[in-house]
């Protein structure tokens, strides 16, 4: 019970990873909030509509949840906005339209959920944590050999939104750590789902550890860095690879 009387929200919490991240932090003893643009008309206390690019929704958010539980110890950047035809095309065929959308929506989405989170916990005088959920396509570049004879490909727009949201939280920990606020980001490797099996065997083979990740090995290093075990960890970013990155 690491985050017993911590109130926490996490975007996307109805995802992949997100749904993992929620049932982790709430098996640790926190109120998790999961904030999701899927949840319209389907709302309780901890599952709330959020359009993470609408700033209005999101301080609407942050102003319920401090309004009902009086306090906000930490928020996760889960969410993951994908427009129309994203992931389908080759960096040369991608549509500049598209491009830009990703950019704008999931870059600017993180921005603005971090602004309206940090400004609130500031605000109250509580020394809470942000998480931003990057990836390793925000540290290295991607092998496309991995994905021949699949229909998989790997989008540019995600390594400059990766990459951006690795930097940007090294700016917020600046900016909100004299304010006793900590902020760090997360970067997983590729998580299981039923992708191709040439694929994940070829990725596999690439892991110092032989294997994929697993949601939840990303929600336990997550719930860590919310966790008071973390108090001294600001500015980091934790990369959960198996060891694929290194090499
Ligand atoms: N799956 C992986 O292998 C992997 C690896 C590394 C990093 N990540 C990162 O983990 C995070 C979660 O990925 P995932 O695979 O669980 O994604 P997912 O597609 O399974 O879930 C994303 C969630 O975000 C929600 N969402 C989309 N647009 C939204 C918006 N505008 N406002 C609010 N919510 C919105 C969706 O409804 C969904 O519940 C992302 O940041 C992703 O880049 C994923």
């Amino acid at each position: 019970m690491k985050l017993k009387g911590k109130v926490i929200v996490v975007t996307g919490g109805s995802g992949l990873i997100g749904k993992a991240i929620v049932e982790f932090l709430t098996n640790e003893g926190a109120v998790c909030i999961n904030a999701d643009i899927s949840l319209k008309g389907k709302e309780s206390p901890t599952a709330m509509y959020v359009d993470i690019n609408d700033a209005a929704s999101i301080q609407g958010v942050i102003d319920r949840v401090t309004g009902t539980y009086g306090r906000l110890d930490g928020l996760v950047n889960n969410a993951y906005p994908k427009p129309a035809g994203y992931g389908s095309k080759s960096f040369q065929q991608t549509p500049h339209a598209l491009w830009m959308d990703f950019v704008n929506t999931n870059l600017n989405g993180y921005y603005l959920c971090a602004y309206y989170a940090l400004e609130k916990m500031r605000s109250l005088g509580i020394p809470g944590s942000l998480v931003n959920v990057a990836s390793i396509y925000g540290m290295i570049a991607p092998d496309f050999s991995l994905y021949e004879g699949t229909e998989m490909n790997f989008p540019g727009e995600y390594t400059v939104v990766k990459g951006g949201i690795i930097n940007f939280t090294k700016y917020l920990a600046a900016v909100y750590g004299p304010s006793g606020i900590r902020v760090n980001s997360v970067s997983p490797g590729g998580i299981a789902n039923n992708q191709h099996p040439e694929f994940v065997k070829r990725y596999s083979k690439k892991v110092m550890m032989g294997r994929m990740g697993e949601a939840n090995e990303v929600a336990s290093c997550i719930s860590f860095l919310l966790s008071d075990d973390a108090s001294y960890i600001s500015a980091h970013n934790l990369v959960i690879d198996g060891g694929l990155s290194a090499a």
